[in-house]
């Protein structure tokens, strides 16, 4: 089975990465979002990742004229027909997502691989929802996407070991370094950081030390990059806590429990960047 083309469900900060990075190894790439503003912001992202990559000379104008022109934008998922492979990056919520797998198998041809870049969400019960378990695998992609060089790769109890193996190799193919986890929730790598910014917030909820104060005891004793609360803030803090709420579900273990000022900053709708504001403000000053 060759891989030609490509859709991409969810055209936030995940899904417009992934769409780069897809188009950039000469895909074609199909991007679908239920929101308009959505493909427009993911456009002029994607335009200005690749301006970024044309100033630093890492490609030419050529190059990112060419990668362009592999990027159609749809509200409408009927046009990933005949899509070789479908990644969904939209919220992170078990019954939308199963919906959504759901909605793809009746319109996705018989040989369409269907991907999830869920955090945390089981990967077999989302093959579960479809008639092609077997063709549903995890590919789950770090943020930022063009950056980020790990994808995890997670086969849904289902999974076809060659179906695998196709997307492991696609993963390599991108540029990526992918690694096979298995599908326990929140597979590896948000069992091992999503809990560590969960203590970061009780450490903020019980007065232990002030935001600044946390991120930088992190970055300047710890050797992160980023604070826990900052990398909070870009990951989305509706994501944290659908993650942490995973996690909880899965293991009935009271380690996993959501600190509640993660939940009341959700439920006030601040989720960090997207919405101006989490931990730190991002919204443009007035004068
Ligand atoms: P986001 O909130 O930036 O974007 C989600 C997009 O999906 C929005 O544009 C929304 O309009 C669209 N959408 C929602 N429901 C839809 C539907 N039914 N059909 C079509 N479009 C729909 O979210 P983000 O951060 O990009 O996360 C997306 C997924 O990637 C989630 O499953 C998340 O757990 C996962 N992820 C997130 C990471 C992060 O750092 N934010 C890292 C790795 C994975």
């Amino acid at each position: 089975m060759q891989i030609i083309e490509v859709g991409v469900i969810g055209a936030g900060q995940m899904g417009n990465g992934i769409a780069q990075v897809i188009a950039q190894a000469g895909y074609k790439v199909k991007l679908c979002d239920l929101n308009a503003a959505a493909l427009e912001a993911a456009l002029f992202t994607i335009n200005k990742n690749l301006d970024f990559l044309v100033n630093k000379e890492k490609i030419s104008q050529q190059q990112k004229e060419i990668t362009l022109t592999r990027i159609e934008c749809h509200q409408d998922l009927s046009a990933l027909a005949n899509a070789d492979l479908v990644i969904e990056a939209i919220v992170e919520n078990e019954k939308i997502k199963s919906d959504l797998f759901k909605q793809l198998d009746g319109i996705c041809k018989d040989s369409c691989i269907l991907a999830s870049n869920t955090s945390s969400i089981s990967i077999s019960k989302l093959a579960n929802a479809t008639h092609r378990a077997e063709r549903v695998i995890g590919l789950h992609f770090m943020n930022p996407v063009p950056q980020m060089k790990l994808v995890e790769v997670i086969p849904a109890l289902q999974t076809n070991s060659d179906i695998f193996n196709l997307c492991f190799a696609l993963m390599e193919n991108l540029g990526k370094n992918p690694v096979k986890v298995e599908d326990i929730p929140g597979f590896a790598a948000n069992r091992i950081l999503i809990p560590m910014i969960n203590e970061a917030i009780f450490c903020l909820y019980e007065g232990v030390a002030s935001a600044e104060e946390i991120d930088t005891i992190s970055q300047l004793g710890m050797s992160h990059k980023m604070g826990p609360l900052a990398l909070a803030d870009l990951i989305g803090l509706d994501t944290c806590l659908s993650i942490m709420e995973v996690l909880y579900d899965g293991f009935k273990d009271s380690k996993y429990r959501p600190c509640p000022l993660l939940v009341q900053m959700v439920s006030a709708g601040r989720f960090g960047r997207k919405s101006g504001q989490g931990f730190y403000s991002y919204l443009k000053k007035t004068a």
